[in-house]
């Protein structure tokens, strides 16, 4: 039996297994059935990048906030992700259309690829990563305007977390 309850959104690991012990990434109060996400920085090969989590069903599932069109952030107000009917995760660019719970594309410009997946897990009111070879933590930055982790969405129940 595992020690720990992990989720990874899509049906298998994209970029490498985890690598480390699970970083703490928000408390599991901050992500609401269906709403807002919670964004975080991290470095995809190498280079700044943006993540989201969100919840869906009762799962944390979390992606790389990248199209699988065009390597471009997707949501269109910081933090929302989803349509209007809270269903699909829809690139704010030319509409891309993705299953929230496995990323895959299902209508729109993104054909047959997928979301890059990052597994999480959640315990003790807390949700957590688990970085891999190609997305690693991003590294601490001392430029407040510019912090590593926290939210992309305004309103209470996504202030930042205390970290
Ligand atoms: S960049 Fe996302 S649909 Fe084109």
């Amino acid at each position: 039996m595992p020690d720990r309850d992990t989720q990874l959104a899509g049906d298998a690991p994209q970029s490498g297994r985890a690598t480390h012990d699970g970083l703490p990434l928000c408390p599991s109060s901050a992500l609401a059935e269906r709403g807002l996400a919670f964004g975080f920085d991290v470095h995809l090969w190498g280079q700044q990048a943006r993540a989201f989590a969100l919840r869906y069903d009762g799962r944390i599932v979390a992606y790389m906030n990248r199209c699988a069109h065009v390597p471009v952030e997707m949501d269109w107000q910081a933090g929302d992700f989803l349509d209007h009917e809270r269903r699909w995760i829809v690139c704010s660019i030319h509409g891309a259309t993705y299953d929230p719970v496995h990323g895959h594309c299902v209508a729109g410009p993104c054909a047959h690829r997928r979301l890059m997946a990052i597994e999480t897990s959640e315990r003790d009111g807390q949700v957590y990563w688990y970085p891999t070879r190609d997305i690693r933590p991003a590294a601490a930055s001392a430029d407040p305007a510019h912090p590593t982790t926290g939210t992309s969405a305004p309103g209470p129940e996504h202030d930042p977390p205390a970290t």
